[in-house]
C-alpha cells in the first residue's frame, strides 16, 4: 500500500469525498479511506517525505524475537471493528471479565511487566488516555505519554516521523488523532501493534469493546437486544464502530438524530445490506418504552465546519429522569462521555444510569486488548 504524507496539522477531515468500501472477512463492509482521493486533504509539514518508507518500521524481526516477542501470536493492530471476528470479540470480553479484580486494584497481576505503551493523543481525551494508562500500570507495564502540546509535533514534526520514534521507544502504541484514517496510516508506518483510540469522525473500536462489555454485563448477552443510538450519528465515531459491531450480533438498531446529523448513508446502507434491522427517526421519547439500551452521544461541536450549523442542533436531545418513567426496568442508559447537556444529572441517581460504570469498564477491556496485541496469554485464574 502506498502511504500518502500525513502532516501534523489538526484540520478537520473533508467530507466531500464519498468513502469507498471493501468487502471484509466479517461480512459487513467497512467504510475505508481512499487515500488517493483524499490526498489533497493532507498537508505534509516536512518536504521530502518518502511514502515508500512508510510500510516499514524501524525494528526488524530479529529485534522482536530478541526481546521475547511472539510474532506469530501477538502482532495485532486494532483500527476498526473489522479487525476482530465475533469469536475474537467474545474472547476479549471474557478475558476482560477475568481481569476485573486487577482493574479494580484488588489483585496485582504484572502480566505486562517490562512492556512499554506509547500513549499518543493528538486530540483531547480523559477516559481513553487515562484508562489505557491505568490498564497498562495495573498490569505492571510502563507508559510514555505524548500529546501535540509539549512535543516536537508543535515544531511541525510529521506523524510518520513521530511514529518512528514510538516504534523505537515502545512495544505497542495507542493513537488518537483528529484526522480520519490517521490510525491506519500510523499502523502501516511501524512494526509495533497500533490501537486506534479515535480517528476524527471515523472509528473508535476500543470504545466499542468497552461498550459491548457494558451491554453484556447488564443484559447477559449481545444478541436480540433493542438498542437506540442517539445524537450526533454523523460525526460520532463511537456510534460508527458500535453500530457495525451490534449488527453482527443481531441487534435491532434504532438511529435517532436530527436530519443534519443522520448516520452517513453509506454506513446505514451497509448495515442493512448485511442484514441489519435498522430504523431511523428523530424522535427519542417514543423509542424509550421498547429500548433495552439507550446510547446517548454528544453533538461533536469541534467537527462542524460551521458554527451556525452547530447552533441549530445544540441541545436537541436532553434526557431527564422523568422521561425514563416509561422505560423498562432493565433498560440502561449509556454515553461514551463527555456529556454536555444531553443527560440531565437527575438520571444519574436512577438505576438506568450506566455511563460511569461504562467508563470504568474501559480499564479491564483495554487490559484485555493490550494483552492480546502483545501476545500475552491471560491465565484462567488471574493472580493465582
Ligand atoms: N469516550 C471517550 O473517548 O472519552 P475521551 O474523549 O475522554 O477519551
Amino acid at each position: 500500500m502506498t502511504i500518502p504524507p500525513l502532516g501534523s496539522e489538526c484540520e478537520n477531515q473533508s467530507t466531500s469525498v464519498p468513502p469507498p468500501q471493501k468487502e471484509t472477512r466479517t461480512g459487513v463492509r467497512e467504510i475505508i479511506i481512499d487515500w488517493a482521493a483524499r490526498i489533497s486533504d493532507f498537508k505534509p509539514t516536512v518536504i521530502g517525505f518518502d511514502p515508500n518508507r512508510a510500510s516499514r518500521g524501524t525494528r526488524n524481526t530479529y529485534d522482536r524475537y530478541a526481546s521475547g516477542f511472539d510474532e506469530g501470536k501477538g502482532m495485532s493492530d486494532l483500527i476498526t471493528m473489522d479487525d476482530l471476528t465475533n469469536e475474537e470479540i467474545i474472547d476479549i470480553l471474557d478475558t476482560a471479565e477475568k481481569l476485573l479484580p486487577v482493574a479494580r486494584g484488588e489483585v496485582y497481576a504484572p502480566l505486562l511487566q517490562g512492556k512499554v505503551l506509547g500513549n499518543l493523543f493528538f486530540e483531547n481525551s480523559t477516559r481513553t488516555r487515562m484508562s489505557f494508562e491505568a490498564a497498562m500500570k495495573r498490569l505492571g507495564g510502563d507508559v510514555l505519554n505524548l500529546s501535540s502540546v509539549g512535543s516536537s509535533v508543535a515544531k511541525g514534526e510529521t506523524l510518520y516521523d513521530t511514529m518512528q520514534m514510538v516504534d523505537g521507544y515502545s512495544d505497542i502504541a495507542v493513537i488518537r488523532h483528529p484526522k480520519q484514517g490517521a490510525a491506519q496510516y500510523s499502523a502501516d508506518a511501524v512494526d509495533i501493534p497500533v490501537l486506534n483510540a479515535g480517528d476524527g469522525a471515523g472509528n473508535h473500536p476500543t470504545q466499542t469493546m468497552l461498550d459491548l462489555f457494558t451491554i453484556r454485563q447488564a443484559h447477559g448477552t449481545l444478541e436480540g437486544l433493542n438498542i437506540v443510538l442517539v445524537g450526533d450519528l454523523r460525526y460520532g465515531r463511537t456510534t460508527h464502530s458500535l453500530s457495525h459491531a451490534l449488527v453482527r450480533f443481531g441487534t435491532k438498531l434504532t438511529l435517532v438524530s436530527p436530519e443534519s446529523l443522520n448516520m452517513p448513508e453509506e454506513i446505514v446502507g451497509d448495515l442493512r445490506t448485511h442484514g441489519g434491522d435498522v430504523t431511523e427517526s428523530d424522535d427519542l421519547q417514543s423509542m424509550i418504552p421498547e429500548a433495552d439500551v439507550i446510547y446517548m452521544t454528544r453533538i461533536q461541536k469541534e467537527r462542524f465546519p460551521d458554527e451556525d450549523e452547530y447552533a441549530k442542533v445544540a441541545g436537541i436531545y436532553k434526557m431527564t429522569a422523568d422521561d425514563l418513567k416509561v422505560a423498562k426496568k432493565t433498560m440502561i442508559v449509556m454515553h461514551p462521555l463527555p456529556r454536555v447537556d444531553e443527560i440531565d444529572a437527575s438520571v444519574d441517581v436512577t438505576g438506568h444510569a450506566h455511563y460511569f460504570k461504562q467508563a470504568f469498564n474501559g480499564v479491564p477491556t483495554r487490559m484485555a486488548l493490550l494483552c492480546r496485541s502483545l501476545g500475552v496469554k491471560v491465565p484462567k485464574k488471574v493472580g493465582a
